[in-house]
This record gives structure tokens, sequence and C-alpha cells, in this order.
């Protein structure tokens, strides 16, 4: 098996490293996990910056293990490779005996492997069967949906997973094509998606067939359900001062990673109590402000980032966030006082410009996009 390193350039490479460090740093052996291993580039560099570090990496596709296998032969002492969705990652932790993890990374979506293979149907460029699982060993293909489900049924998933405002016609033209002849190649497929969308719209948004491809991508691999279940699992499985980073490639998988991290740092005590009970406060802090895009640089370098958005959380110390909340309200008594005649002054010495906690003039902290 050959090496596909030069193939592949990882995303935002940089940032997912400067954002893990602190956490893969400490002293003493750390363990991180790759969800999403694919040719390892991620996973490699991480080795490579923290040779104290375990890792865990994960890929539902066979092909993509066996190639990061070989990249990550020199660190074979200190890596598990195991083939497994990611939501099945407490069941690969509690196999392999770590209770706990220091980091985690998500990089979602198909790897360059998958796309550029000929014959693994992903991509609407080049012709293949209509295949598209991740997992070659389990599960329908993409064929299998386009030629069994009933039109409501694929319109749903043309028109949620791919965003497609021509989902309803596309599922028809499919399925009166079927009727004629089943569909079994990528190139027929993208030749139907095409036809079936009213010229002026073909010529923008890209390939015509691109969110189509998408979406059956999506329902083939039920990446929507195991993300959902696998990122509480995994931000459950952080130690205090352990980090999560997740790149997505489109809204729905950003929009999932901002609700499983939202539900994390919010209070969910009384607004109006100045400390947190037990249990209540917030388990994480973003580290991201909002989603964070790629630069310039980064797209001409790697077409592929284009539509990356990076999102990334810390686990906080239980005991600092309940004494945060108490800093808060502090600050808020402050401010109310300044605000009563007589009372509190800008000579005061006191500066409520920044409440600890609050992400007031910090860059840690975002309410999300
Ligand atoms: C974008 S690639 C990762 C690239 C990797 N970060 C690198 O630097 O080479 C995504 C990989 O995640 C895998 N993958 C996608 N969904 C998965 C899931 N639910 N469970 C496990 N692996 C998954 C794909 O098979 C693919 O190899």
């Amino acid at each position: 098996m050959g090496e596909l390193r030069g193939t592949h350039v990882p995303v935002l490479l940089e940032r997912c490293l400067e954002l893990l460090a602190p956490a893969l740093g400490r002293t003493g052996r750390t363990v991180h996990v790759d969800a999403t291993l694919g040719l390892a580039g991620h996973a490699e560099a991480v080795l490579e910056a923290h040779p104290n570090t375990v890792l865990i990496g994960l890929d539902r596709d066979t092909e993509a293990l066996a190639h990061a296998r070989v990249r990550l032969a020199r660190f074979a002492d200190r890596i598990h490779l195991e083939h497994a969705v990611y939501d099945e990652l407490p069941e690969v932790l509690d196999r392999l005996g770590y209770p706990a993890i220091d980091g985690v990374l998500f990089d979602l979506g198909v790897s360059s492997l998958q796309l550029d293979a000929p014959d693994r149907g992903f991509a609407y460029a080049q012709d293949a069967p209509l295949d598209m699982r991740m997992d070659q060993t389990r599960g329908v293909t993409a064929e299998e949906v386009v030629n069994t489900y009933a039109h409501p049924d694929l319109a749903r998933v043309l028109r949620v997973y791919g965003e497609e405002k021509f989902a309803g016609r596309i599922a028809s033209a499919i399925i009166r094509e079927r009727e004629r002849a089943r569909i079994t190649s990528s190139a027929r497929l993208a030749e139907l998606v095409r036809e079936s969308i009213p010229a002026p719209a073909r010529r923008t948004g890209g390939h015509p067939a691109k969110r189509t491809f998408q979406a059956l991508r999506i329902e083939v691999n039920r990446e929507l359900a195991a993300l959902e279940t696998a990122l509480p699992a995994a931000l459950d499985k952080l130690t205090v001062g352990g980090r999560m980073v997740v790149l997505s490639y489109h809204s729905l998988e950003d929009r999932l990673t901002k609700q499983a991290l939202a539900d994390r740092v919010r209070s969910k005590g009384p607004v109006d109590l100045p400390v947190e009970l037990p249990g209540s406060g917030p388990t994480f802090r973003l580290l991201s402000r909002g989603a964070e895009l790629p630069g310039e640089a980064e797209v001409a370098a790697n077409p592929r980032a284009a539509s990356v958005r990076l999102r990334a959380a810390e686990r906080l110390d239980p005991e600092a966030t309940r004494q945060g909340r108490t800093d808060r309200e502090r600050y808020r008594r402050r401010v109310k006082a300044m605000h009563q005649p007589g009372t509190g002054s800008p000579g005061s010495g006191e500066d409520p410009g920044s409440a600890p906690g609050d992400g007031n003039g910090t860059d840690e902290e975002g309410e999300g996009t």
C-alpha cells in the first residue's frame, strides 16, 4: 500500500494544532482521538508535535485506515487505528482501556482518497458505479437509494441534505428513468440531474449535480445521525482542560456542531442566582468566535478548505465555573451601582469593561453564527 501523502493537504492544520496544543501538550501522557482519521494528515502532525500523546484514530473506511497505517508506521507504539463509525467512540475507548481523552478532532465529510477514487461513485465528475459508501463492508449503496426510494423520500433527501431547490423535479426524473432502466452509474445520474434543472439555474452554484451527490452521500452513510450521537459522546469523554475541534463542510454539520457545543457552554441554573448551583454551570467554553472561516491563502492552497467551518471548545473545571459565576455577578452589581445616582463612578478604580467569564473583550468566546 503506497502513501498518498502528496495528494492530500490537511485543512486548517496550523489552527487545529494551535487549538489542541494546550490540551495535548500537558505533562505526562495525553490521549488524542482523531475521529475521522482519513489519510492521517492531521494525526501525523499531532503525533509529531506531541511525543507524549497516544493517538486513537477512527475511520469507517478500511482503505483510508490502510493508508493511514503506512503513513503512521513510525509511531506504531503509540497509535491505535480502529475500523469504526465515530458514534462507536465510547465502546472503542472502553475496549482499549482509555476512560478519558484530552483532545478530539472531527474533520467531517469525505476524504480526497474517496473523492478521487475512480470506482467509488462519490464524484459527479467521473463515471463510476453508484456506491458512495464510506464503509464498503456494510450498508446500502447510492444505487439502492436511487432505484428504490419513493418519490417523497427521494425529494426529502435531496431537499434536506442537499438544500436542492429542484428536489421534486430531480426525484421525478429519477423515477421516470428507473422505470425505463435501472440507474447504476454516477455519470447517468449526473446527466439526469443536469437535465432536470432549468437552464438559467444551471449557470449558477457550481456543477448542477453537486448538491444531489452530497445529499445521497449523507443519506447512504447516515452521516448526520452518527454525528448527532458522536459529538456529545466525545465531549463527555474529555478531561478538564481537554479540547474538541470540529471542521464542518456544510451547514447541516455545522448546525449540529453548534447545537452540541451550545448545550454545554450555557448555564442551566437560574439567571439571577449569584452562584452556580452544583451541576448547573457551563461545562465547556468556546474557543472559536462563532464559526471560524478559512483565510484566502488557505483556500488558494487547498480548494477543499473553501467551505470549511471550524468550531472548538474546552472542558471547564467545575470549581472555576462556580467561581466564574460569582465573579460575573459581582461585576453586574458593580455596573448597576455605577448607574445609580450617588454611587460608584468612573473614579472608583474599577473597570467594568471586561467581565470575568462573560467573554467581553476576549476573543475566546463567541455566540456562534
Ligand atoms: C475529510 S477526511 C479526514 C482527513 C484527515 N483529517 C486527514 O488529515 O487526512 C474524513 C474521513 O472521515 C471518515 N468518516 C466520515 N464519516 C465517518 C464516521 N461517521 N465514522 C468514522 N469515519 C468517518 C471518512 O471515511 C474519511 O476518511
